[in-house]
């Protein structure tokens, strides 16, 4: 069994098909092939099974899948710390979901680059499921998410405010009024983002808390589709205030004053607990929980509304 046997397995769990794998890990089809070929010879049992276009791993393939992603996860740390240990600055892998990989970790981003030239920054966007994984398997140092995972040995600390506002098209017949009772909210269109996505979590929350059953609800698999679906008048949505900025400040939607909103959440950095850090992780936790950060993330969101909107 090689490293490039195990990353091939591993890639071909994720994508859900040989071509996917092959096409992310840049090689041949028939590379992909002979790397599972040689998996189910050595260990003497099917790893994968036909499902309809694509193929889906059996049992004893779920359990390698685990722990390929744990080896190579390790693996990497290895060669990150060896290097850092001979001087070297250690690489940093960040794995973020949607909303703070594409509206709040910019700004940072390019704080830390500009103080810390020669750390290698690689940044994953996903949902919160792959931000977990990622962090587990050790592929990332550290993840970022509204919503730190209970248990699985993951610590979560909060770095920045999160608030979640109900927003819709900019004509909306309640957009002037002071507060908006939620229950008349439960006959709109809801847009959602897709399963395993933070925000969709707390909508759900919001609307069972609020106890109304939401009549329509439409699944957008996007930040960018939630609001431009909500912009062209289909529906309301509950986001992330630092994800619709732009479109407030252009007037392309506006915010409902639904009671209880905003929902006042936090954002999270979150690290393996048990690992020690590596002083390129431990510079940018410094900096996370620094004045500087927040400044950088207002700075960029107050001059939202002169970008053009995302798309
Ligand atoms: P999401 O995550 O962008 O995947 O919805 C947001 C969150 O974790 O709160």
């Amino acid at each position: 069994m090689t490293f490039s046997q195990l990353k091939t397995f591993l890639e071909v769990a994720r994508q859900g098909s040989v071509r996917g794998a092959a096409a992310s890990l840049l090689i041949t089809e028939p590379s992909v092939s002979a790397a599972l070929a040689a998996l189910r010879d050595e260990l003497q049992v099917a790893l994968v099974e036909r499902d309809g276009r694509g193929i889906r791993l059996t049992a004893a393939g779920t359990e390698l899948a685990r722990y390929a992603a744990q080896i190579l996860g390790l693996t990497e740390q290895a060669v990150r710390r060896t290097r850092e240990a001979a001087g070297q600055a250690a690489p940093l892998n960040l794995v973020a979901v949607t909303t703070a990989g594409e509206y709040v970790l910019p700004p940072i981003l390019k704080v830390f680059r500009e103080a810390h030239r020669d750390v290698q920054l690689r940044m994953e966007v996903g949902n919160r499921a792959t931000v977990v994984d990622r962090i587990t398997a050790r592929e990332a140092d550290l993840g970022f998410g509204g919503r730190p995972p209970e248990g699985r040995g993951i610590r979560g600390v909060p770095f920045l405010d999160n608030e979640l506002i109900v927003v819709a098209p900019h004509d909306h017949a309640y957009g002037e009024e002071e507060s908006v009772d939620p229950a008349l909210l439960a006959a709109e269109t809801w847009l959602v983002r897709e399963p395993g996505s933070g925000t969709r979590e707390t909508t759900q929350e919001f609307w069972a808390q609020n106890g109304f059953q939401v009549g329509s609800a439409m699944t957008l698999g996007s930040n960018g589709a939630v609001k431009q679906a909500a912009a062209a008048g289909l529906g309301v949505a509950l986001i992330s205030a630092h994800a619709v900025a732009a479109e407030l400040a252009s007037g392309a939607l506006c915010r409902l004053r639904v009671a209880g909103t905003p929902l006042r959440r936090k954002w999270y950095v979150l690290y393996l607990e048990a690992d020690p850090l590596s002083g390129s992780c431990i510079q940018f936790l410094d900096l996370l929980s620094s004045q500087e950060a927040r400044t950088a993330v207002g700075a960029w969101l107050g001059g939202a509304g002169a970008r053009p909107a995302p798309v």
